[in-house]
């Protein structure tokens, strides 16, 4: 496991207290689950599984890196956050399930990926983009990362707290606008959460 700086991006980073509360209070967020199991899903009706590389662009506490890591094969499942603190907690806990084999973390936000062009088979945002400091710089970066074929999955909740922007609709809009196209969409409401699940590819 690796764990380096790229860009500490400390206009959006989180303190160490809000990295600890939201760890301890959503860390393990209930729609992970759903969350996890359609990228297996996804993932596994591909024939090169085990060369895959993963990205998940504001990996907070690494919840989803580990669910994935500890049910699929793949070559490399990286994470990234701005937030050294979140980075701090996800490969301590990494190394508590002995899941450092696939995984890599590094102190990054999404707008200076560490990874080279067209490296990720598929990248994931998670409750992450609302919280992205330049959205179009990281898009442009998901976009540089990406290989051809490759995927971005982004996951939005729907919260009546939040402002406009961050709706669904908003953030699906603002997407497409750079030069993404929306492949499938799902909604998933239950007593404790609704969130949307939207996947996009790149144009041919
Ligand atoms: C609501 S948490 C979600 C964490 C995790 N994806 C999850 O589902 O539990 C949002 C995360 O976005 C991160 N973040 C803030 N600014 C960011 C940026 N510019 N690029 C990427 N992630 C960012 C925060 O540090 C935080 O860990």
């Amino acid at each position: 496991m690796t764990t380096k700086v790229c860009d500490t991006s400390p206009s959006t980073a989180w303190s160490d207290e809000l990295a600890d509360w939201y760890s301890a209070n959503h860390g393990v967020h209930p729609s992970h689950e759903i969350v996890v199991s359609t990228c297996i899903e996804h993932l596994c009706t591909l024939e090169n599984k085990e060369t895959l590389t993963l990205l998940d662009i504001g990996c907070g506490n690494g919840s989803v890196v580990q669910a994935l890591a500890s049910q699929l094969q793949c070559d490399r499942i990286i994470g990234v956050d701005p937030t050294p603190r979140m980075i701090e907690i996800a490969s301590e806990a990494t190394r508590n399930q002995g899941l450092l084999t696939q995984t890599e973390y590094y102190v990054s936000g999404a707008e200076c990926l560490p990874v080279v062009d067209h490296e990720v088979d598929w990248a994931l945002a998670i409750y992450s983009v609302h919280h992205w400091h330049d959205l179009v710089m990281g898009l442009t970066e998901v976009k540089r990362v990406l290989n051809p074929a490759g995927r971005f999955f982004v996951v939005v909740e729907e919260r009546p707290d939040l402002d406009a922007d961050c709706s669904e609709l908003a953030i699906k809009e603002k997407i497409e606008a750079n030069g993404f196209l929306l492949e499938a969409q799902a909604t998933h409401k239950t007593d404790a959460y609704h969130c949307y699940l939207l996947l996009f590819r790149l144009p041919n």
